[in-house]
C-alpha cells in the first residue's frame, strides 16, 4: 500500500505505473542503443538519482554511470539562465554515447545548458531522458528524446524531487500541500 505523507495533498503518479513506465524507457533505451558497444547516463543530482538507479538497473545494453551536479539558483527569478556545474563528470564524454537523465524539466534553462555544455565535448551522441515534463512553465524550448510523464503546474515531490531537501525517497510523485511551500515558493 502507498504511504502518504502529511505534506503530501494527494498522490499525483503512484509507484506502480511509475515503475511499468521506467520498464517501458528502459525498453526503448535499449532497442535504440542496440548497436552501440555502450552508453553513458549522466545523471542529473540531485533529483535524478533515484530515476537513475532504476532505469539503469532494467536496461538491456551495456551502460556505465556518471553524475553532474548543477547550480540552479535564480533559475526562476531575475537571474534567470545562472546555471553553473558545481560537480563535473569524472571522465571525458567525447566519442561517447551520452544519455542524460533528469528527474524534471521545467522552465528547460538546466537541460538546454547541460546540452550545450555537453555537446561541445563532442560527444558521439546526446540524447535526454526525462521522468517529468513541466511543459507549462518552459522558458526554452528543448528536446526531450525519453519522456515519463507530462504534469501539470503543481509543486511535485518524490521519487528523487524535493521540497528543501525533504521528501524524496517517497516511492511516488506527490503534489505538495499548498500550505507548506514557504512564500518565496508560492509562485512555481
Ligand atoms: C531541478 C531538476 C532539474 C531542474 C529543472 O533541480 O532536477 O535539474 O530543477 O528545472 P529547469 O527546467 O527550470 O531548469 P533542482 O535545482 O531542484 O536541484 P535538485 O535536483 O538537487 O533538487
Amino acid at each position: 500500500m502507498t504511504r502518504k505523507n502529511s505534506d503530501i495533498d494527494r498522490v499525483l503518479i503512484d509507484e506502480a505505473t511509475i515503475q511499468q513506465r521506467v520498464c517501458e524507457l528502459a525498453h526503448q533505451v535499449s532497442e535504440d542503443y542496440a548497436e552501440e558497444d555502450e552508453v553513458l547516463l549522466v545523471g542529473i543530482l540531485k533529483g535524478a538519482f533515484i530515476f537513475l538507479a532504476d532505469l539503469a538497473r532494467q536496461l538491456q545494453v551495456r551502460h556505465a554511470v556518471d553524475f553532474m551536479a548543477l547550480s540552479s539558483y535564480g533559475l526562476s527569478g531575475a537571474a534567470s539562465g545562472a546555471v553553473r556545474i558545481i560537480m563535473d563528470l569524472r571522465q571525458p564524454v567525447e566519442g561517447k554515447h551520452v544519455l542524460l537523465v533528469e528527474d524534471i524539466v521545467d522552465t528547460g534553462l538546466t537541460l538546454d545548458y547541460l546540452n550545450k555544455t555537453l555537446e561541445s565535448r563532442r560527444p558521439a551522441s546526446l540524447r535526454s531522458c526525462v521522468l517529468l515534463d513541466k511543459a507549462a512553465r518552459r522558458e526554452v524550448d528543448v528536446p526531450i528524446d525519453y519522456l515519463g510523464f507530462e504534469i501539470p503546474d503543481v509543486w511535485v515531490v518524490g521519487y528523487g524531487l524535493d521540497y528543501a531537501d525533504q521528501h524524496r525517497t517517497l516511492p511516488y510523485i506527490g503534489v505538495l500541500r499548498r500550505e507548506v511551500v514557504s512564500f518565496d515558493h508560492q509562485d512555481r
